[in-house]
């Protein structure tokens, strides 16, 4: 996809303005999400018009104009070329979701991470996904697993709404239980000591929930996935600092890492980093 934009730009744009819009460009849907470079904002319409023209199934083309931000980790879209619509219809993994780009996050970056957890979980677990979002991860993994029973949660009212959409849309609704709440708030008062697996995919703040992850497990313990956005010179020394990081965060608990890897790089230096964390309760 990269190269086929590359190419469409650059009949109208210098290469190297066209290089530096395609590494950050998504199709999610029928909508494209593209983050433009000040120097290149008299271009905008033109670029969202050639995007428009030259990718057959595109309706909308949105710029990105805010980083991730807020409890809700959204982000600030203005549309540029075709429908102002944000609501969306994407496929992954044999399962459809609707994702409301302006009022919840998504990101398909995150596809072969979400197939990768997917594939380690057993069929009869019970997961707890501590931030759902519209229910990627849960709905992936009760898809995949017919006796997998997940509770979703997210603060998002409508993140939780759309999780119970896309649970329906894809017939995992009597398994995937979507929670509206602070996931500090649900665990211990709705859900204590019920999972095999967790799910923390709030990178920039897991630190913070991680004594309610670890009461969400069983009490025979079980799997923390654990999400972290890491500062380093390289991606070597990510996934070694990630693991300082991780003793620190879990050091009032006996855990066994399992596995780590670099989910991707999200800004200069800063990557994002999975760890799976064996907790023994
Ligand atoms: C980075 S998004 C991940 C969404 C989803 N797992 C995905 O990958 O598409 C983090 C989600 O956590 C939710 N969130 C933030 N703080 C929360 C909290 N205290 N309790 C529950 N959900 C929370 C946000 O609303 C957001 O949907």
């Amino acid at each position: 996809m990269t190269r086929m934009l590359k190419g469409i730009l650059s009949q109208t744009l210098a290469a190297e303005e066209a290089a530096c819009l395609c590494s950050s460009f998504d199709i999610i849907g029928n909508a494209v999400i593209i983050k433009i470079p000040e120097t290149l904002t008299p271009k905008r319409g033109l670029i969202g018009k050639i995007i428009l023209d030259e990718i057959k199934h595109v309706k909308s083309v949105f710029v990105q104009v805010s980083s991730v931000n807020g409890d809700y980790r959204l982000r600030g879209l203005e549309l540029i070329a075709g429908e102002n619509t944000t609501l969306v219809e994407y496929k992954e993994h044999g399962c459809k979701f609707k994702v409301d780009l302006n009022n919840t996050y998504f990101s398909p970056r995150l596809s072969t991470e979400r197939l990768r957890i997917a594939n380690l979980v057993s069929n009869c677990e019970v997961v707890t996904n501590m931030f759902a979002g519209v229910g990627t991860y849960s709905i992936i993994i009760a898809k995949k697993h017919r006796n997998c029973k997940v509770f979703n949660i997210d603060i998002n009212p409508v993140a939780i709404d759309l999780s119970n959409f896309n649970s329906r849309l894809n017939g995992v609704e009597s398994r995937v239980i979507s929670m509206l709440g602070d996931a500090r708030d649900l665990i211990p008062t709705e859900i204590l000591s019920q999972a095999d697996r967790v799910l923390m995919p709030l990178p920039e703040k897991a630190y913070e929930f991680v004594d309610c992850a670890v009461q969400a497990l069983k009490d025979d313990g079980g799997i923390i996935h654990y999400f972290a956005h890491i500062k380093a010179s390289g991606k070597k020394n990510a996934l070694e600092q990630s693991l300082i990081d991780i003793k620190s965060a879990f050091t009032n608990y006996d855990i066994e890492i399992q596995f780590g890897r670099i989910v991707r790089e999200v800004g200069p230096r800063l990557y994002q980093v999975v760890t799976d964390i064996y907790v023994n309760k």
